[in-house]
């Protein structure tokens, strides 16, 4: 299915001012309540990256979960989380970075990943980049090589694809 067949922007809810004013959020929820869009968003981000030959899908806390876990599994292989601080019980690595609106740290657990692994990150939303690319520094902190990145939504007007340098990267629909 081609980016026009289906139209996942009709399931993306706009929020003005939220978190902050200026910020127009982009809802994904009305999207997940749908079944039908929900499993075409993906099935058309599997046939993106399957060539890829990923052996793990990672994904952000939170709504990287529900972008990462389906495709992982839709993939037939595993998926592991990049939580915030204070969440992974074992013992993690961690990486800083900064988003859109607020800063935090992110965290794997040190056997998430095994070295040499050809790693995929997911999530729904490619902003700033800042995620991603700490998402990036965590994978490789653990030895695995981050093969792309997939998204659901790309902000293109906030530049984060220069923060993937020549990973690369799927986004299903793009806000200009
Ligand atoms: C959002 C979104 C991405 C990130 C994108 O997550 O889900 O992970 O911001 O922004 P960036 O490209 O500027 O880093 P958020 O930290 O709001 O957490 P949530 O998924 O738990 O709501």
């Amino acid at each position: 299915m081609s980016k026009e067949t289906y139209p996942f922007k009709d399931y993306i809810r706009v929020i003005p001012d939220f978190p902050q004013p200026g910020i127009r959020f982009k809802d994904i929820t009305t999207l997940l309540k749908n079944g039908k869009a929900y499993y075409a968003a993906i099935e058309e981000m599997k046939e993106a990256v399957q060539h890829l030959n990923v052996d793990v899908v990672a994904g952000p806390e939170a709504r990287g979960f529900v972008v990462g876990a389906p495709l992982a599994l839709a993939l037939g292989v595993g998926f592991t989380p990049i939580r915030k601080s204070g969440k992974l019980p074992g013992e993690i690595v961690t990486a800083g970075y900064e988003l859109e609106y607020g800063k935090d740290q992110l965290a794997m657990h040190k056997d998430a990943i095994e070295p040499g692994q050809r790693v995929l990150i997911a999530d729904d939303l490619l902003a700033t980049g800042g995620t991603i690319e700490t998402s990036i520094n965590l994978v490789k902190q653990l030895g695995g090589e981050v093969v792309g990145a997939a998204f659901l939504i790309e902000l293109a007007y906030l530049n984060g694809r220069d923060k993937l340098g020549e990973i690369p990267l799927f986004s299903l629909m793009t806000y200009e």
